[in-house]
Parts: structure tokens; C-alpha cells; sequence
């Protein structure tokens, strides 16, 4: 559920908040977002989010309304607002209304407060399973509102009894639909670096494991991956989640590896003492 948005420098209900038809990011699908969620009350890794949203709306040409500072201000509200120990914040920037249905003039900016929605607590030792799918993102870098193959997709992944989308492409795979993906070779972790959107849980990991795994970003083929010894996913919301299926194929164990353990073990800590 979310709780109250801020929409071109005013705070309000979610119900009061309105946005008209002209908007670039219903009309064209111009837009993008960024996600990310409290701990202790306080945004995790606040600064690499606001990175990463900077980015991709250089990327997709958007002018971003906000500096820095007054953003953080925005989000502290919001948090204080929701009355919860913690919520998610999520950012939509978008093309902004163009009554041609084409000429831009000034973006629109939502910062939204809502509820988290975690995973499973029986899934961190069970694993997830995955459906494979054929397919790269448009403008994987970009943190866009595109996730129609996703969407189209819904129907699939419940009916293989799955949780989640493993895209791949001429062999290699990429990521989930919401998440990066981690393999295990030995002493080795081992995570592909193009075709993605670059994930803040993926540099967290990334940073958590060095010194104590070798680590190699790289191309990954879906065959090396259903030979691994372990496989997880990270997000803001599963953190580290293990894989264990894909389609009919078990993965290592068939249920959460020590290795994986060890990471989602060093995060959880992360995250009690942020
Ligand atoms: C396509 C895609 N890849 C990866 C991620 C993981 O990113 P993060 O760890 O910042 O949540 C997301 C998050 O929504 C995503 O949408």
C-alpha cells in the first residue's frame, strides 16, 4: 500500500495525488524510477540510490527537478509520515505532460511512501524457483517504468508454480526481472556485468564479499549456471534469496548453500547496525 507522495514540491494522501492524461509516461512509456527502503528508519545506502536515479535520468535525456538535499528532506518526511519503523520510498520521473502527446517541457517528479513487501521467511532456506525466458531489457542500465515482459509473463510464473523471471539471451543470462543473479563455482563468485541494471543489493554483496571469495564480473552462460554450486538473486526487498530451481532443473542442493549463507549472514549484519 502507499501511504503519501510528494508531486512537484507538495506532500499529500496518495489518494489526493493526481496526475493528468497528458503524462509523457502513460502516453510514451517515458520514465523511469528508483526503489529503495529504510532500516532503523533510516534509508539504506541513500547515497548509491540517488546515484543511480541521477543516472538514469541523464541517461533517458529527463531533467531532474530535485537536488540532493531537498530529496533527502522529502524522504525523511515521508518516513515520518507513514508512522512505521520502516517503509519503502519509491521515485517515478517522468516525461511530464505534453499536450501534443510529444513536446516536452517540464518533467513530473512522484516520491511515494509505501509499505515493503517482503519475502518468505521460508524461502531464504527453501529457495526460489525461476522460470527461464528468452530476452534482454531495453536500455538494461536504465532503471525505466518498462516491464511489460514481465507483466505479460505473470500468468507463466504462476502457473510453473515459480516466484520470478531468469531473462537470458544467445545462451548468456542477465538477471531476474527485479533482482541480479549471483553463481558459486567453488571459491568462486562469479556475476554477469552486461545487459543489466546495475543493482545497489549487487554492489552491497559485491563489497561484502570481497576478501573473502574470488570475484569475477563477467559473462555468464545459462549452462554455467545450471551447473553451479549455488545460485542467489539480491534486491532491496530479497536481499540475498537463493535459486534453486530453474523450470525442472534443481540447482546445487536443491535448497540454500553455505557459501550464499555466509553473504545473506554478512548483509543481515549490515543491515542490524545501519
Ligand atoms: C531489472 C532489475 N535488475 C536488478 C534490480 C536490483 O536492484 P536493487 O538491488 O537496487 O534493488 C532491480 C530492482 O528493482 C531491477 O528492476
Amino acid at each position: 500500500m502507499a501511504h503519501h507522495c510528494y508531486f512537484n514540491g507538495k506532500i499529500d494522501s496518495v489518494e489526493q495525488t493526481n496526475i493528468h492524461i497528458t503524462d509523457l509516461g502513460l502516453l510514451r512509456g517515458y520514465g523511469l524510477f528508483d526503489y529503495f527502503r529504510t532500516y532503523n528508519g533510516r534509508p539504506f545506502q541513500w547515497d548509491w540510490y540517488w546515484e543511480r536515479y541521477e543516472r538514469s535520468a541523464r541517461l533517458l535525456r529527463l531533467p531532474n527537478p530535485v537536488q540532493k538535499d531537498e530529496a533527502y528532506q522529502v524522504v525523511m518526511s515521508l518516513i515520518e509520515k507513514s508512522g512505521l519503523d520502516d517503509c519503502a520510498i519509491r521515485f517515478v520521473l517522468t516525461g511530464g505532460y505534453a499536450e501534443d502527446s510529444v513536446s516536452m517541457s517540464k518533467p513530473n517528479l512522484l516520491i511515494i511512501s509505501e509499505d515493503i513487501h517482503p519475502v518468505k521467511p521460508e524461502e531464504y532456506t527453501s529457495g526460489i524457483k525461476v522460470i527461464a525466458y528468452e530476452y534482454v531489457r531495453d536500455l538494461p542500465e536504465i532503471k525505466s517504468t518498462d516491464y511489460k515482459h514481465f507483466m505479460i509473463l505473470q500468468a507463466d510464473i504462476k502457473a510453473a508454480q515459480a516466484s520470478d523471471v531468469l531473462f537470458h539471451k544467445n545462451g548468456y543470462i542477465s538477471e531476474l526481472s527485479r533482482s541480479n543473479v549471483f553463481i558459486f563455482k567453488g571459491d568462486t563468485l562469479i556475476t554477469p556485468d552486461t545487459d543489466i541494471l546495475k543493482g545497489i543489493t549487487r554492489r552491497t554483496t559485491l563489497e561484502l564479499a570481497k576478501g573473502h571469495f574470488k570475484i569475477e564480473e563477467r559473462s555468464v552462460k545459462l549452462t554455467e549456471l545450471l551447473e553451479a554450486d549455488e545460485v542467489f538473486t539480491t534486491s532491496t526487498t530479497k536481499r540475498v534469496l537463493p535459486i534453486t530451481k530453474v523450470d525442472d532443473s534443481v540447482l546445487g542442493s536443491g535448497k540454500i548453500g553455505p557459501k550464499t549463507q555466509f553473504l545473506l549472514d554478512l548483509i543481515n549484519e549490515k543491515i542490524k547496525n545501519w
